[in-house]
């Protein structure tokens, strides 16, 4: 295999499936999407590696299959985690600007984050990213990049995410036993909202909530930066659970049902409509009335809801989210999950499908890619390739140079 220059992966270790994607980086910024692979995961629960081998297993296949159609052997990886071990919080600094002509430098720039990261972080944790969201030069701010404006104090608002050492740890082992190499980790639902977002909704407020198989991953951003960062555990997972005792069908079973009949939509439900469920073991399939399946769904989905509407009340108190709510993972495929949202939460609320890949590809443009495509982004960023979007100090246009183009396999 070829190893080629400028070569960017995206690797989603997510509960449910396991998500490569092959990119690389053209001169102009933008990028190209080279090859995916796909693996169903194993040895993940809620985010977490639960079985070593078996996670490296499904990450091996899923880099089989990018790395045989693309002809690219990958070695490094920006890799997307989850995982309710994940913690944000917003933290504050403040530095005395020296010199006669008190101008910032790129320095007192990093020294005033610096500053801000002076809390203490329990020894069993590690700060996975630190994202400034605002300076101010003597108490004026709206500024994103100090360096070169002058003043005689400099202060930040930053948000930080930190996670638990070892279950970070354990994702990388899993990663390098499947002989790759860690770049970044990224937080899934920031590597979500980079391909998701449009510039202008992270700039007026909106909350990216991210519906996976295990955890439901929330961002909230505001003024073009992360405000809130939560990782619920709960995702589609619950639901197909919930189905399979509600019923006693197996997990397969509950599986195909919610995604062929399911529907939280329950008012559109026709009298009489059924669904045939088959039983446990070698008990016979029976029918059960359609509502009946959907109204697990949606108690379900409302409950899920709530601790969503809980989390952004202590996310942006009275600020609003102007551009509302966007919504994406392979939960938010489920028939109603947008207009419940909708009607739960009091907002506009929109699918997240990844942007700027619409239109060039059907197979890319659904929502269970949009972390892969992120991290693609991400690691595009790390490698110079393009300018940084998120937290940006560098005073970027941010969101414009996403992937261009699908080289096809
Ligand atoms: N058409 C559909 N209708 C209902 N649910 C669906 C549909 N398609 C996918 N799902 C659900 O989406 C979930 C998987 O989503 P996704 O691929 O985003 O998760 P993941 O990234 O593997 O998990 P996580 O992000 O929690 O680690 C599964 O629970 C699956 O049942
Ligand atoms: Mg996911």
């Amino acid at each position: 295999m070829s190893k080629k220059n400028r070569i960017i992966c995206g690797l989603d270790v997510g509960t449910t499936k396991i998500c490569m994607m092959i990119a690389r980086g053209r001169p102009d910024g933008s990028l190209e999407v080279l090859s995916t692979g796909y693996a169903n995961s194993s040895g993940l629960k809620k985010g977490v590696v639960v079985d070593l081998d078996e996670a490296a297993a499904s990450i091996r296949k899923a880099a089989d299959e990018a790395e045989g159609k693309s002809g690219v052997s990958v070695d490094w990886v920006t890799i997307g985690a989850a995982g309710d071990h994940f913690q944000g919080f917003n933290s504050h600094g403040a530095i005395t600007i020296e010199g006669n002509h008190q101008e910032v430098t790129a320095e007192e720039m990093a020294q005033v984050i610096r500053a801000a990261q002076s809390v203490p972080i329990p020894p069993d944790r590690e700060v996975i990213h630190v994202l400034p969201q605002e300076f101010f030069l003597d108490d004026h701010g709206g500024i994103q990049n100090p360096v070169g404006l002058f003043g005689s104090r400099l202060d930040v608002n930053i948000h930080v995410v930190t996670c638990q050492s070892s279950l970070n740890q354990n994702l990388i082992n899993a990663v390098n036993r499947a002989q790759m190499r860690v770049k970044k980790v990224v937080l899934q639902q920031l590597a979500s909202a980079e391909a998701v977002l449009t510039r202008d909704e992270k700039e007026l407020g909106t909350a990216v909530i991210d519906i996976g198989g295990g955890t439901t991953d929330i961002a909230v951003f505001i003024k073009n930066a992360v405000q809130f960062t939560k990782v619920l555990p709960v995702g589609g997972s619950h639901f197909t659970r919930d189905l399979a005792v509600g019923l006693q069908t197996p997990m397969e079973e509950a599986e195909r049902i919610k995604k062929e009949s399911g529907t939280l939509l329950t008012e559109r439900i026709l009298e009489g409509e059924t669904v045939v469920v088959p039983g446990m073991g070698t008990r016979a399939a029976r029918s059960v009335p359609r509502m009946a399946v959907c109204e697990i769904l949606r108690d379900r989905a409302a409950e899920l809801y709530e601790l969503v509407k809980d989390q952004l009340w202590k996310a942006v108190e009275n600020e609003r989210l102007i551009a509302g709510i966007v919504i994406t993972g392979g939960g938010s495929m489920l028939d109603g999950m947008l207009e419940l949202a909708e009607e739960t939460l009091g907002m506009p609320v929109r699918q997240g499908l990844p942007l700027g890949v619409q239109g060039l590809t059907e197979e890319l443009s659904h929502p269970v890619y949009a972390t892969s495509i992120g991290l693609a982004l991400f690691g595009a960023e790390e490698a110079g390739y393009r300018k940084r979007s998120i937290g940006k100090t560098n005073g970027s246009p941010g969101l414009f140079n996403r992937i261009l183009s699908w080289a096809g396999n």
